[in-house]
């Protein structure tokens, strides 16, 4: 059992990430009992602790109905701030001075990739790096050679248990719950093939746009900050094979396993859309050919899913928001009952939500009520939430595993070189992408994809 750190450290506390997610996350944690250590913001920003405090409580009265001021003083009492540029060492003298009595800290670079480095070797040059963990914010480089580089600077400074690479998809409950429905319920193991099901279609759609992080985003665009990780890592669970044993390890080998099988993908099953208006934004190059949607056809080249393409697609300002996996069944062997309304039978689908309303719906055929035995699909759907109860968000979850230097909500580094060879041949292409209106299900040929995507259920 690893120690829990002694004190946390956020650089590019000023940023959104800090604001959207980890403050309430560690609001939660105060709350909770589970955060009593100091935490300090460090920025190129000249803030003091006061700005850092009335940061935070934004950000928690934001996020939260209710807000227990009790647990909010609380954490304001741990907060203190650290001003500085990333490249000056003084920087970190400050950090060394104020960490003087800390024995496990914990870094979270929630800051571009570009400065990563000059942050760890200003860690590593006052020995704060030694005895730290680090937790790094995707994405982890720019492409396969990228990410190599990135790692390697990493394990410079950092014993590689002393690495912690966040895909905050792996800290949602509801992308946890695939590997429970799938390896704690024997009703669907026995069909969960390619004998059995025709095609699986993954929407990771977004109702709003870049919400003031254009110049950011254009740089990066859908593959690199949505389909290359959170989306990979829901496939690699859908797709994967039972593991070996029943620990954690076992389960995370067989995560990766299933990425090597995955088959690189193509330009000719990718299409890349741009939102109109998306190059008027500040921040966005006039000319760019940035994606802010992508779909795409992947394979699993192993023997349980020969033949079944895999359909992915995400995208900024489409109808509305809703991170969904329809898992569509083959029709029945032999067409014994008609459809209802003539058009032939439907087939079962299996729908998992996991974005906010999470939960399962299965689509069953039952019978028509009247003289005739015909079918027409009805829904068995189950909301999480009711079900379970509130659960906890991702960054609370991961921050107090990265706290404890728990592993298993992490994304393994050959998982995220895997994810990198797989979508390299869609990186960077040099053709025009193709413009939709906002609001829609982007370009005309990505909706004709997967012959008709079944539509999520929005939010
Ligand atoms: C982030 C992306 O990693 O994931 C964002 O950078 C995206 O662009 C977000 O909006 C989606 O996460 P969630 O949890 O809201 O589905």
């Amino acid at each position: 059992m690893e120690l829990r750190s002694d004190a946390v450290v956020f650089f590019g506390v000023t940023g959104d990430l800090v604001a959207k997610k980890l403050f309430p996350a560690l609001y939660e944690l105060t709350r909770r009992g589970r955060l009593d250590l100091p935490v300090i913001g460090v920025a190129r920003s000249r803030w003091d602790d006061q700005q850092l405090i009335t940061a935070a409580r934004k950000s928690v009265v934001e996020a939260n109905d209710r807000v227990d001021d009790e647990a909010f003083d609380r954490l304001a009492g741990n907060l203190t701030m650290i001003s500085g540029d990333y490249a000056d060492p003084a920087t970190y003298q400050h950090l060394a001075e104020a960490l003087s009595t800390a024995e496990r800290p914990l870094f979270y670079l929630a800051i571009p990739p570009t400065v990563f480095g000059a942050v760890v070797d200003g860690l590593a040059a006052v020995g704060l790096a030694a005895r730290g963990r680090v937790v790094v914010e995707k994405p982890f480089g720019h492409d396969l050679a990228s990410s190599y580089e990135l790692n390697d600077a990493l394990r410079a400074a950092f014993a590689p248990e002393r690495i912690f690479r966040i895909d905050h998809y792996l800290g949602k409950e509801s992308v946890e719950g695939l590997r429970v429905f799938r390896f704690a319920n024997r009703l669907f193991e026995p069909l969960w093939n390619a004998e059995h099901i025709d095609n699986v279609q993954i929407t990771l759609a977004e109702g709003f746009g870049t919400e003031g992080r254009a110049g950011f985003y254009d740089r990066m665009g859908a593959t690199r900050d949505v389909l290359q990780n959170h989306m990979l890592q829901v496939v690699a669970l859908l797709a994967m094979e039972p593991p070996t044993g029943a620990g954690d390890d076992a389960f995370r080998e067989e995560e990766v396993r299933v990425l090597r099988q995955v088959e690189p993908l193509s330009p000719d099953s990718t299409v890349r859309g741009q939102y109109a208006g998306y190059t008027d934004e500040p921040g966005v190059a006039p000319d760019s050919r940035t994606e802010t949607f992508v779909a795409t056809r992947l394979r699993v080249n192993s023997p349980r899913w020969a033949g079944v393409p895999f359909y992915l697609r995400t995208g900024k300002l489409m109808p509305g928001t809703a991170t969904e996996v329809v898992v569509e069944f083959k029709a029945p062997q032999r067409d014994l009952v008609p459809a209802a309304d003539g058009a032939g039978t439907q087939p079962n689908l299996l729908r998992f939500r996991l974005g906010r309303n999470d939960g399962i719906t299965l689509s069953i055929q039952a019978k028509d009520p009247g003289a005739e035995v015909s079918s027409r699909p009805v829904e068995l759907p189950v909301d999480f939430d009711a079900a379970l109860g509130h659960r906890r968000e991702a960054y609370e979850r991961l921050l107090d595993d990265a706290l404890d230097g728990r592993h298993l909500r992490f994304a393994r580094e050959d998982a995220i070189e895997q994810e990198w060879r797989i979508v390299e041949p869609v990186l960077d292409l040099t053709e025009p992408v193709a413009s939709y209106p906002k609001g829609s299900w982007g370009p005309a040929d990505a909706e004709a994809m997967a012959g008709g995507w079944h539509p999520p259920t929005l939010r």
